[in-house]
């Protein structure tokens, strides 16, 4: 997809369509009365007439308009008159470009009224227009055999946008773009299903990453070092599968970057069906997602990759399957974690955090300035905060605070969750350090106390995303989340430093 600004008179511009809003009262917007006075107040008409009631994320594409250059005007209902909110401009502007890709519109102009800067800062308007671009032409890789419908003929977007506004909204086009690559890569990673998308088969994905950006260093850890890295608790989880383990170590290193880097880790679990504390059956499919966490790091690793960001950034992910077998681990086993903790495992479905504690002490040798990782972890934070929030915990609030407010800022949410040391005694074990659950209530903290007891000394978060990395239903499928406010995060601290 191409991007470029435009800066001059609407009526000018010649282009297969564009896109102007109507509120739900029927009243034009500035641009589309600009463009109304021109073709005759055709538009006004056709608005008073009710054929097209203007309600949020409603379109309507009239053609053949004398007085204008645009071949279509596409009118979006963009909602009450105000000041606009994000949320609904972000509807609006995937209206308009979800109406575009049914046509065989191949280039179209966005001329949507925005948020205020204060709300939408130029370089993030730009960034969430080639984000939306990306996910309203994402289509869910399917392995069914029946013909693809046809690609869209959409490869070509122009956003209307002030001259002094123009070189801040093609940045952030670029970073969306890239966004968007790094949320597809996730998506489409997530989505396989458990047979294809195997720690092999994510390996391989990694290596691939290298062959493509000069950025990047890509090692992958067999069966072998991961047992030289006396990774006990991860062996654990992996015994009871005929499919090897991997452990990922991706590294983008930028030559300008200054001090330590981010270190990014992330769940691997390309299936998970308990192990011997079996799942029940219903949405059992559905643990083909319990990698997500990890598909975000390689989607992300991507992305900065992509835009050569100038901060060290390292990927990290721990992946194999949690099965139940002849060799699985059963409850009350001990084991000890590579830090030489020692853990015993009551739940064997409590396996995320036994791959994370040991991904977690592996960061420790990067001596980075922040590691955050990123796990479907409990189902007790869907109970919590449902599908909108991704859980944030951590062992600095401000830390916690700045993830907070970076997924505000791009409409990519979280809340921030408590982590105090109450929660961490509720693991005690008669016979190891600590077990590996600790019942029933607040079970998304106790998942994240038992991560922070791996983690002291460094500046540590923890995103719960087992409720907004993907969906059930009948859309089921990855939603490309924390993308957006990881990315947020990173360009943050690229600009800081
Ligand atoms: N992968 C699951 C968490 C999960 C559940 C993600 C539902 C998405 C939807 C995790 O490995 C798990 O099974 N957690 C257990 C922990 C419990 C045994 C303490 C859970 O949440 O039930
Ligand atoms: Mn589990
Ligand atoms: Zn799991």
């Amino acid at each position: 997809m191409q991007f470029e600004i435009w800066t001059k008179a609407l009526a000018e511009l010649s282009i297969d369509c564009v896109a102007v809003g109507v509120h739900d009262d029927g009243e034009l917007t500035p641009d589309a009365k600009t463009l109304d006075l021109r073709c005759r107040e055709k538009l006004s008409r056709l608005v008073k007439r009710g054929d097209f009631t203007a309600k949020l994320g409603e379109t309507w594409l009239v053609t053949d308009l004398e007085g204008i250059e645009a071949e279509r005007v596409l009118l979006v209902g963009v909602g009450a008159k105000g000041e606009l909110a994000r949320k609904a401009w972000r509807r609006s502007v995937s209206a308009a470009i979800g109406a575009a890709t049914r046509t065989r519109v191949t280039s179209l102009a966005l001329a949507l009224p925005r948020p205020t800067v204060k709300l939408l800062s130029d370089e993030r308007l730009g960034r969430a227009v080639a984000e939306l671009t990306g996910a309203s032409l994402y289509r869910v890789n399917d392995l069914k055999s029946t013909k693809k419908p046809r690609a869209t003929a959409l490869s070509r977007i122009v956003v209307a946008a002030s001259a002094k506004a123009a070189q801040a909204v093609m940045k952030g086009c670029s970073q969306g773009a890239a966004l968007a690559g790094g949320a597809a890569l996730m998506r489409n990673l997530a989505n396989l299903p458990g047979n294809v998308c195997t720690p092999t088969y994510l390996g391989k994905v990694a290596q691939d990453l290298a062959k493509t950006h000069k950025s990047l260093k890509v090692k992958v850890l067999g069966l072998a070092e991961i047992k030289r890295e006396k990774m006990g608790c991860f062996l654990a989880v992996t015994q009871g599968s005929e499919e090897p383990p991997r452990f990922l170590v991706i590294e983008h290193r930028h030559p300008k970057a200054k001090g330590a880097p981010v270190v990014l880790v992330g769940k691997g679990i390309t299936f998970d069906t308990g192990g011997i504390s079996l799942k029940d059956p219903p949405l059992m499919d559905e643990m083909k997602f319990d990698m997500s966490g990890a598909a975000c790091v390689i989607g992300t690793m991507n992305t900065v990759a992509e835009l050569n960001l100038p901060l060290n950034v390292i990927g990290l992910v721990a992946s194999c399957e949690n099965m139940p077998d002849g060799r699985a681990i059963k409850p009350g086993d001990i084991v000890t974690s590579a830090l030489g903790l020692t853990v015993e495992i009551l739940n064997t479905d409590a396996e995320g955090r036994l791959i994370l504690c040991d991904a977690l002490n592996y960061a420790r040798r990067f001596k980075p300035a922040v590691v955050i990782d990123m796990a479907t972890l409990t189902g007790a934070i869907v109970v919590a905060l449902g599908t909108h929030h991704t859980g944030v915990f951590a062992n600095d609030d401000a830390l916690a605070r700045e993830l907070v407010d970076c997924g505000a800022v791009v409409d990519d949410r979280a809340w921030h969750m408590p982590l105090t040391e109450e929660y961490g005694e509720q693991l005690k074990s008669n016979f190891a350090d600590m077990a590996n659950v600790a019942g029933r209530d607040g079970g998304s903290i106790t998942a994240a106390a038992f991560l922070s007891k791996f983690t002291q000394g460094l500046t540590w978060a923890h995103l719960d995303i087992a409720g907004t990395a993907y969906q059930g239903g009948a859309a089921k499928g990855s939603t490309g989340r924390p993308s957006a406010m990881l990315l947020e995060f990173l360009l943050r601290r690229a600009t800081a430093h």
